[in-house]
């Protein structure tokens, strides 16, 4: 009912524009015509596209081209660069404001001031889109104040082929649909609309992308993201990430090791490797040269920094990736490693490609050459099938491990993925029930760690504020635990001594001595 409203009150503004369609972008078949298949997909493989310095020049020469329509504003034009869903849209969201900086744009949070709105989207779970779709369905009144304002969707919903589909024909107010593949022609899309009217959807299928030399305007000045790889191989069943985001493409490693370089020399203090699955890092390269070369190299660079990354899929970690991490100074000793379920029938349907087993001796393993290890996994409860003897399987593992904290989730089906098409008898009151039940026993074992470190000191990077008045400043273990912290203003950005006063089961609570 809302959809036609919005529909019939858009006609009303923007009845006279036409689509403008960059290449063969949109799938004009039926809503469930998008799946793409999964054999062709495995098969792009091999077709990721490198983009060449020569292509990144000319889009920055639309920027140059964009830059002087700014100028000849009578005020700085304001972009609003609003972003969901994981660190890699962050990261892409910073490559989307160095692009609009050398477009003369200047950045704002209010959507009232801004010239662009760029929604850099999230599909891993249907919360996600609903939130998207709220928020988009909103700004169809900012619009209608505000006739010239562009507004851009990108990132992972807007490259499922439904949702631009959806966005084409229902929220006629949105200019521009890009998917993360065609993120490096962003000034070439923005010089389109600036100079001829209509809409832009580049939202084509392909095996991905991989460029350097974008320009990127990053959010901190103590913590910094490099994304090594994009893509994912993977095809867990439930997950909607290798459709949207394409095969596994790497970095060069000079290219990953110069950024790296540049970030300490900047001061930067608490530097992220990102990647869907880190650990295949360089097996596209064919070069010989993985996740833990790539590590070592980085260890060598001289300064006071740490290096953490993320995510790790178990199937692709290996003792000696542990072992360079145990002995290189830099790199945190702290490890993302999703299990997702402890029980080896549901991990299986999963298509995780490891056991229970296998998994506990990979982290007692890391335990072992890591003393303190700080150990994060993410968990799905709910997959479809699951019985509540299989939920309380990863109950137990959670147990056994004892992890620091948990990224917990119940199930959400994802149109087009495999366990979409899976029997799923279980009530979401009776998923609830298990899920209510691993958090209790994962806060009980939080708030157990963390109660340990009353008493010790440790060393902390203070990265911002808090809102707690009695403990203003904000800073992280080499572990990434969060201590809410009394002392001065001037620590920010610095690595200080703290001695841990008091704990509960998110945070700890400390003085800096
Ligand atoms: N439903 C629930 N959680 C999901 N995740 C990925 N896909 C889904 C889904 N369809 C979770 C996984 C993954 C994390 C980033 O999001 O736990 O590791
Ligand atoms: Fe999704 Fe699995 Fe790839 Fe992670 S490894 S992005 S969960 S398919």
């Amino acid at each position: 009912k809302s959809g036609e409203k919005q529909k019939s009150g858009l006609v009303l503004f923007r009845e006279k524009w036409y689509d403008y369609l960059i290449g063969v972008s949109m799938q004009q078949e039926g809503p469930d015509d998008h799946q793409i298949p999964l054999r062709r997909l495995r098969s792009m493989r091999q077709q990721t596209t490198r983009i060449s310095p020569e292509d990144i020049s000319r889009q920055l020469q639309y920027c140059r081209e964009v830059a002087a329509l700014s100028a000849a504003r009578p005020a700085q034009p304001l972009a609003f660069v609003d972003t969901y869903g994981c660190q890699q849209n962050e990261a892409d969201s910073e490559r989307i404001r160095g692009y609009l900086r050398e477009m003369g744009y200047g950045f704002t949070q209010d959507e009232e001031q801004a010239q662009i709105i760029v929604l850099n989207t999230c599909a891993i779970r249907e919360h996600a889109e609903q939130r998207v779709l709220g928020n988009l369905g909103a700004l169809v009144h900012v619009k209608r104040r505000h006739p010239e304002q562009i507004i851009c969707v990108c990132g992972c919903m807007a490259q499922e082929a439904h949702v631009a589909e959806k966005i084409k024909q229902s929220f006629r107010h949105v200019d521009l649909v890009f998917g993360p593949h065609a993120l490096w022609r962003f000034p070439e899309f923005i010089h389109t609309l600036l100079t001829q009217r209509g809409r832009v959807f580049q939202v084509a299928e392909e095996a991905g992308s991989i460029s350097e030399g974008i320009p990127v305007v990053r959010q901190d000045r103590v913590k910094a993201w490099v994304s090594i790889m994009y893509g994912c191989n993977n095809f867990c069943s439930y997950c909607i990430v290798p459709y949207v985001r394409g095969r596994e493409r790497s970095r060069d490693p000079q290219a990953v090791l110069a950024e790296v370089r540049e970030l300490v020399e900047a001061g930067y203090k608490d530097i992220t490797l990102l990647g869907q699955n880190v650990n295949s890092y360089g097996n596209d390269l064919d070069i010989g040269y993985h996740f833990p070369d790539l590590l070592e190299d980085i260890d060598k660079i001289p300064g006071e920094y740490l290096i953490r990354f993320m995510s790790s899929h178990p199937k692709d970690a290996t003792y000696r990736l542990f072992d360079v991490m145990a002995k290189s100074s830099h790199v945190a000793k702290q490890l993302h490693l999703p299990v997702q379920s402890g029980n080896d029938r549901v991990l299986r349907e999963m298509n995780r490609r490891y056991t229970r087993a296998q998994y506990l001796d990979l982290v007692n393993y890391a335990k072992r050459v890591m003393p303190g290890l700080v150990l994060t996994s993410d968990i799905i409860i709910g997959f479809p099938g699951e019985t509540e003897a299989e939920a309380m399987d990863t109950v137990s593992l959670v147990e056994e491990v004892g992890f620091d904290a948990l990224f917990t989730f119940i199930y959400s089906p994802r149109p087009g993925t495999k366990a979409a098409a899976m029997p799923d008898p279980a009530t979401r009151e009776e998923k609830q029930k298990w899920f209510d039940k691993l958090l209790e026993v994962q806060n009980a074992m939080s708030a157990k760690l963390h109660a340990a470190y009353v008493g010790e000191t440790v060393r902390v990077l203070v990265d911002g504020k808090s809102d707690d008045p009695d403990y203003p400043l904000a800073s992280r273990t080499e572990g990434n635990r969060l201590v809410r912290l009394k002392g001065d203003e001037a620590l920010m950005g610095k690595f200080v001594d703290v001695k841990i006063t008091g704990s509960n089961t998110w945070a700890l609570y400390g003085e800096a001595l």
